[in-house]
């Protein structure tokens, strides 16, 4: 990837609150219509790195653009191509749905009807319409969070950032917003998601960046990520124990390393690159050796084992009704 074409670039942003160094170094380079997800736990830096992003913080070292505009010296210009969903909705409690979807509308500086079809569009989209024309602060928690995402689209941005967008979402909505990405980038647009839920990151994103403390600790695809740890293996159990050894030396071509044995259980596993085939080669070469097998998979490892084998810690995830109680109030005060 080179920084020349990148849509979003930093150069070892650092940010530091008082004594608090929340990144140290951050350096991204996105290409335009993918998607980038930094993946980490609570208080690793991702909302920074978003506000930052968003020109809502400076940074305190590093330098930032975002589809060519300097984060700190272009704000205004930035502001105009971007969209933001933050961890906390942030609407208009006494204003209708459709009052303030038009609002952002016209901040986006979009005239009267077109900011009101625009809005009418979202409204649909989220699911929101019967709603349209009740006060927000009758909504339930999920319905402002949809809302909040709405707000971040009136725009139409060249670039999207959305941290933690399905956090306190229900599971249909939660993929019926997963769908929505996929067409938006399929459309063009470049978005930056934080989440803390690997198979979120798993199943939307181009890149990973996972972070910890302020570091990114690991870049690449879901799959670099995985290879990282191991990759792919061949695991299977013989029904007769003592042809264990015998069927260790029938399958340790296929693998890319050594197999390993357990004699107790009879069980083999082999670390193999390209798992397509393997299955077949694998049970061929024991039905000539005449060894019969009790199970045969592939065991893949999930993002959840990277980011426990990088980190020593197992991703930590708010409870959602925890959540969805902060983002009300929270709501409220933004
Ligand atoms: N305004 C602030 N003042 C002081 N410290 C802050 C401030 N904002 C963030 N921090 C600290 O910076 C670090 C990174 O916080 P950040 O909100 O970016 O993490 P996060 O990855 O978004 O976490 P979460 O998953 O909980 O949203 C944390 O230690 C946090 O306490
Ligand atoms: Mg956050």
């Amino acid at each position: 990837m080179s920084a020349d074409s990148a849509i979003i670039v930093t150069e070892g942003l650092g940010k530091t609150f008082g004594s608090i160094e929340a990144l140290s170094g951050i350096d991204l380079a996105v290409e335009p219509g993918t998607i980038v997800a930094p993946l980490g736990p609570n208080g690793a830096g991702k909302t920074t790195v978003v506000r930052i992003l968003t020109t809502l913080l400076k940074p305190t070292t590093g330098k930032a653009w975002v589809a060519g505009f300097d984060v700190v010296t272009q704000a205004a210009q930035l502001r105009g191509v971007i969209g933001l969903a933050g961890q906390y909705a942030a609407v208009d409690e006494i204003l209708t749905g459709m009052e303030n979807l038009e609002m952002v509308g016209r901040l986006y500086g979009l005239r009267a009807g077109l900011a009101r079809r625009r809005a009418d569009e979202i409204l649909e989209l989220f699911d929101l319409t019967d709603a349209a024309h009740r006060m927000v602060k009758t909504y339930s928690g999920g319905m402002r969070r949809r809302l909040d995402l709405g707000g971040s689209l009136v725009g139409r941005p060249r670039v999207l950032f959305l941290d933690e967008p399905t956090t306190g979402l229900d599971l249909r909505a939660r993929l019926g917003l997963w769908d929505f990405i996929d067409k938006l980038v399929d459309e063009g647009t470049t978005l930056l998601l934080t989440t803390q839920y690997l198979e979120e990151a798993d199943h939307l994103a181009d890149a990973i960046e996972v972070i910890d403390r302020g570091e990114i600790i690991a870049s690449g695809t879901s799959q670099e990520l995985k290879q990282l740890i191991g990759g792919d293996v061949l695991d299977f159990q013989v029904a007769v124990r003592s042809e264990v050894g015998a069927a260790a030396e029938a399958v340790k071509n296929i693998g890319t390393e050594a197999p390993t044995i357990d004699e107790e259980s009879g069980r083999v596993r082999l670390p193999v690159a390209n798992p397509v085939g393997v299955i077949t080669e694998a049970v061929r070469s024991l039905d000539r050796q005449q060894i019969k097998l009790r199970d045969l998979a592939i065991t893949r490892p999930t993002l959840d084992d990277v980011f426990l084998t990088l980190t020593g810690k197992e991703i930590e995830r708010e409870d959602d009704t925890a959540q969805l109680g902060t983002s009300l109030t929270e709501g409220r005060r933004t």
